[in-house]
């Protein structure tokens, strides 16, 4: 075994990568933002829950009173989720900014990301204080992606999603590995 020293890295850094989502909302003049959350999580399958973890310094924070939308983007769009998830949309429009197209929901009133692959719409059951964040939990009302995003109930082999290792650093790839196709001995406890 490996020797084990101890470290001082945010845990967040740790327990990496995390998968990226571009999470859009309504702010109060009803004009759509848009910002990078890699704190995002499943909650429960019934009811279908999404968590999300924010700061009170995003602006993202205020937008959340109601409803939002988490997109899934992909390595290609590496560039606008620096970009989103640098800025904030208190005095500009991200998506103008990063070129991100936002297309109606199809349930909710914040936008979907045209780019993003997959779109997981929400409405906000419950929040949270944590720390100096916030968890908004939300009740999944519509879920839509790329027509060939999905294909026998995983993400498509050519997708590579975006992970986030921490700071400026980012982890994509391709590799898949199904347990069932392992060669014979090494699924075998
Ligand atoms: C890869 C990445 C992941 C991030 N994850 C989170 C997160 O989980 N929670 C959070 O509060 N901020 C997170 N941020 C920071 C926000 O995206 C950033 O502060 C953004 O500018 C907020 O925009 P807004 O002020 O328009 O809401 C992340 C940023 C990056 C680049």
């Amino acid at each position: 075994m490996k020797e084990k020293i101890t470290l001082d890295n945010a845990a967040s850094t740790v327990f990496a990568p995390q998968l990226v989502g571009l999470i859009t909302t309504l702010d109060r003049a009803g004009q759509p933002n848009v910002a990078t959350f890699a704190w995002v999580t499943s909650t429960s399958h019934d009811p279908e829950l999404i968590a999300v973890s924010v700061s009170e310094a995003r602006y993202t924070h205020e937008c959340l009173t109601d409803e939002f939308v988490v997109n899934l983007p992909t390595k290609d769009l590496v560039e606008q989720v620096w970009a989103v998830g640098t800025l904030s949309g208190r005095n500009k429009n991200k998506f103008q900014v990063a070129g991100l197209t936002p297309i109606p929901s199809v349930v909710v009133k914040p936008p979907r990301i045209a780019e993003c692959l997959t779109h997981i719409e929400c409405r906000i059951v419950d929040t949270l204080e944590t720390g100096d964040h916030t968890i908004f939990i939300g009740k999944v009302v519509a879920k839509s992606a790329d027509f060939d995003a999905i294909k026998n109930g995983a993400l498509n082999e050519h997708v590579e999603p975006l992970f986030h290792l921490g700071g400026t650093k980012f982890l994509s790839g391709r590799e898949r590995i199904d347990v069932n196709k392992l060669a014979k001995g090494k699924n075998s406890f």
